[in-house]
C-alpha cells in the first residue's frame, strides 16, 4: 500500500511521458470522472430506480440491465465531444461509436465494457468496468473499424474501475500497474496500490467448475492439476469465482492467482470478450509481472476481426497460465 497522498490526477501528470501532448492524459482524467459518477450509482443502486433489467437484449443477447446502459451512457458522453477521441467501441453497442462530425476528431480509441459482471448487480455484489486504449492508425480519417480491431500488444494504456466495498481505479500506460482508491468525501482517487505485481506463490484459482462436463478433455487435466489431483507439482490453491471478471481479476492480482474462462466443446472461444475484457486485462497482466493467454498463445497478439469477438481466456500468475497452455497444447497434439 502506498503512504503518500496523491491524486490520480497528480500521478497521471507526473507520470506522462515529455512527448505527451495532453490528449491521452486529458482522456485518464475523463476515465476517471466517469468512474466516479458510476460509483456514485452504484452505491446507491438499491436506492434508485437503477436496478433491474430494461427490457432490451444487447448485442451479446443479455438482457440488459439498467446500470450496464446507465454505464455506458456516461462513458459515452464523458468521451464523445472531447476531442480526445476518432472512435469507440462498447460492449452494449453492436456497431463501433464514431465521433460526431460536430466535435473534433482525436488521436485514440477507446474500448470498455462499461459494466462487468452484471449478473451481479440486483445482488449487491461487486460490478466492474474494463476500458483499453489505442492509437488511431490513420490520422486522416475519422476513426474506422480497422483503428478500432488492433491487437491488444498495440494498446497504450489499459485499465478497470472495480466497484466494491471501496471503489478502486487500476491502470497503466505502458510503466507499471497503479490502483487508486476513491475518497468519496473527497471525491477523489488516490493512490493506494503502487507498482502492482503478482505476488509468488500464487493462492486462488477462479473457474466456473458447472462449465466441466462441457470442456475438452486436456482442459479438464488441466484443471484436475489445479485441484492437486494429478502429480504433486500443482501450488496448494483454494477457488474463488464470484462472476464478476474485473473481481475475480483484481483479487488474484493482489493475492496470486488464475482466472479461467475456458473454451468449450460447442463454444470454443468460450464467453469472454477480446476486445474490451480480455485485451485490456491482458495487458495489465503482462505489466504486472503475469500473463494471459488463449490456451495456445498470448492474448496480446490475437488480432481482432470482429468488434465483439469470444476468446478462450486463462490470466494470471505466469508459471500458472504457462501451465494451462502445456496441458492445452498436449491435448490438441493428441498427447
Ligand atoms: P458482462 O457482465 O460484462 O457480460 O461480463 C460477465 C462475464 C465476466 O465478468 C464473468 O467472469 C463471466 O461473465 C461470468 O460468466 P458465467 O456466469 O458464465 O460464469
Ligand atoms: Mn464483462
Ligand atoms: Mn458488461
Amino acid at each position: 500500500m502506498s503512504s503518500k497522498v496523491e491524486t490520480i490526477e497528480r500521478f497521471i501528470l507526473d507520470s506522462q511521458p515529455d512527448y505527451a501532448r495532453g490528449e491521452f492524459t486529458n482522456l485518464l482524467y475523463d476515465i476517471a470522472l466517469a468512474a466516479k459518477i458510476i460509483s456514485h450509482k452504484t452505491n446507491r443502486a438499491g436506492l434508485t430506480d437503477i436496478l433491474g433489467e430494461v427490457g432490451a437484449v444487447n448485442v451479446q443477447g443479455e438482457n440488459q440491465q439498467k446500470l450496464d446502459v446507465y454505464a455506458d451512457d456516461v462513458i459515452f458522453r464523458m468521451c464523445d465531444h472531447t476531442g480526445r477521441l476518432c472512435a469507440m467501441a462498447s460492449e452494449e453497442k453492436e456497431e463501433m461509436i464514431a465521433i460526431p462530425e460536430q466535435f473534433k476528431k482525436g488521436s485514440y480509441i477507446l474500448v470498455y465494457d462499461p459494466l462487468d459482471g452484471s449478473s451481479n448487480i440486483d445482488v449487491n455484489v461487486s460490478i466492474g468496468t474494463v476500458f483499453g486504449i489505442y492509437r488511431c492508425r490513420d490520422w486522416e480519417h475519422r476513426g474506422r473499424l480497422e483503428d478500432i480491431l488492433q491487437a491488444p500488444r498495440r494498446l497504450v494504456g489499459a485499465g478497470y474501475v472495480l466497484y466494491g466495498a471501496s471503489t478502486i481505479l487500476v491502470y497503466s500506460t505502458g510503466n507499471g500497474v497503479h490502483g487508486f482508491t476513491l475518497n468519496p468525501e473527497l471525491g477523489e482517487f488516490l493512490l493506494s496500490h503502487e507498482y502492482m505485481r503478482f505476488p509468488e506463490p500464487p493462492t486462488y484459482y477462479s473457474v466456473n467448475h458447472a462449465y466441466f462436463e462441457r470442456w475438452a478433455p486436456e482442459t479438464q487435466e488441466f484443471l484436475r492439476w489445479l485441484q492437486g489431483r494429478r502429480g504433486d507439482d500443482a501450488p496448494k490453491l483454494s477457488s474463488r469465482y464470484i462472476g464478476s471478471l474485473v473481481a475475480d481479476f483484481h483479487r488474484n492480482l493482489l493475492r496470486g492467482g488464475i482466472f479461467c474462462y475456458p473454451g468449450e466443446l460447442d463454444k470454443p472461444n468460450g464467453k469472454i470478450r477480446l476486445l474490451y475484457e480480455a485485451g485490456p486485462l491482458a495487458f495489465l497482466a503482462e505489466q504486472a509481472g503475469g500473463y494471459a493467454s488463449t490456451g495456445t498463445g498470448s492474448i496480446l497478439d490475437v488480432e481482432p476481426t470482429e468488434l465483439h469477438q469470444r476468446t478462450p481466456f486463462f490470466v494470471g500468475n505466469r508459471s500458472l497460465v504457462y501451465k494451462a497452455e502445456s496441458f492445452i497444447q498436449a491435448g490438441k497434439q493428441g498427447g
